[in-house]
């Protein structure tokens, strides 16, 4: 069966840098206790009004077209990966093909809803509809436009700090090549018992099942449309992700090591013939256990969260765009995506450049 090679890839991030410093206007942090906590020095954010998730997405896209040589109505399938999407409904597939132009070939577009490991997730869905011969040039997008959904006040700062926005964006196509290139193997995961502690849970249909009414300001009565938004969840900043970073941690260096070794072992593989692994930006101290776990060099781990914070579903794809720009991953290399996050979600793929 042909392999699954990336023909394309492309990233976005927007111009507008923000250092930790800069955060201190308007919350009680500092830049050591955030490079410390989490290695990150700075993020970018997105320009209010004039860009969304989609348009951030866009952007990445057509850089990954051009790469790939196709033209965009050769695009024959889209994928989206965000979980800060520009409306609750639709989704973004469909706002990215129209911000492309595309609208007029009719292709679909499926978005994805996995947090943290969106891309991995999208990258095995797409390897299967690859496979079976059903498309040809998908556009994978993983994107996200935090910055519009935080809370910048001391409340939010254990998780405010951590994120930034940005894109990136692969063209995936069967191998035509007499060579071994392509995706290996992808291995999905999920556990949803703490689905609450890395989440964000309002507004949602949930009128306070499972989580007690009396939090979210719910009317006692059941009366059918008020329990989506209530007067409490915007007076009291419940609108907001929140995390247990604790948990989250704990969780995510044991399952980080746990999948990548899943993939390489179904391979016949080993970490040591790991040319690089491009972790789910998800904090400086999390990549660095897993580094140690697996025995790993520098070389062989890519890392950028000090410059564009955790970027969530674009993460992986903006890491690894950059580890090709900057001559890193090079052709016949053996490649190890991986991520962790909400849900708890997580995924692996291992795939020779
Ligand atoms: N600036 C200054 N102080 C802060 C900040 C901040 N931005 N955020 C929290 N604090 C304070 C807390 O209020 C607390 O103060 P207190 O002791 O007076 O109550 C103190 O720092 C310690 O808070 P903790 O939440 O216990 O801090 P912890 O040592 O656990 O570090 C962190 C928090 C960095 C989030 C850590 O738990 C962590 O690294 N978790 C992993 C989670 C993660 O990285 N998630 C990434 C996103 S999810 C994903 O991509 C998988």
């Amino acid at each position: 069966m042909k392999r699954t090679v990336i023909a394309g890839i492309g990233k976005y991030v927007p111009e507008n840098e923000v250092e930790n410093v800069d955060l201190m206007q308007y919350m009680d942090t500092t830049d050591e206790w955030i490079q410390e906590r989490t290695g990150i020095l700075k993020r970018r954010f997105a320009t209010k009004h004039l860009e969304t998730t989609s348009t951030l997405g866009a952007r990445a896209a057509e850089k990954a077209i051009e790469a790939a040589g196709i033209s965009q109505d050769e695009i024959d399938f889209i994928i989206f990966a965000t979980l800060s999407p520009d409306y609750y409904f639709p989704g973004c597939g469909v706002l990215l093909q129209r911000e492309l132009g595309i609208t007029h070939t009719e292709i679909g577009a499926l978005d994805i809803r996995n947090q943290c490991s969106g891309f991995v997730y999208g990258l095995s869905i797409a390897d299967q509809f690859i496979k079976t011969g059903m498309y040809k040039n998908i556009l994978l997008v993983g994107a996200e436009m935090h910055s519009m959904g935080l809370d910048f006040s001391t409340r939010g700062r254990n998780v405010t700090v951590i994120f930034g926005d940005g894109a990136g964006a692969v063209v995936l196509q069967p191998n035509e090549e007499n060579n071994n290139r392509g995706i290996i193997t992808t291995h999905l995961h999920s556990d949803g018992t703490h689905a609450e502690e890395l989440a964000m849970i309002n507004p949602g249909s949930h009128g306070g099942y499972h989580l007690g009414k009396e939090i979210f300001g719910f009317p006692s009565e059941n009366v059918p449309g008020e329990v989506f938004i209530t007067q409490k969840m915007v007076d009291d900043g419940l609108l907001y992700p929140n995390m247990n970073g604790q948990l989250v941690f704990k969780t995510a260096v044991v399952k980080f090591p746990e999948v990548i070794m899943e993939a390489l072992d179904s391979a016949g593989l080993k970490a040591s013939d790991i040319a690089m692994l491009i972790p789910h930006q998800a904090n400086l101290r999390i990549s660095s256990f897993v580094q140690r776990k697996l025995g790993l060099s520098d070389d062989q781990v890519y890392n950028n969260i000090q410059k564009y914070g955790n970027t969530t579903a674009a993460s992986i794809p903006i890491a690894l765009c950059e580890a090709v720009e900057e001559g890193k991953v090079k052709q016949g290399d053996l490649v190890c995506l991986a991520a962790f996050g909400s849900g708890f979600t997580w995924g692996s793929a291992l795939l020779r450049w």
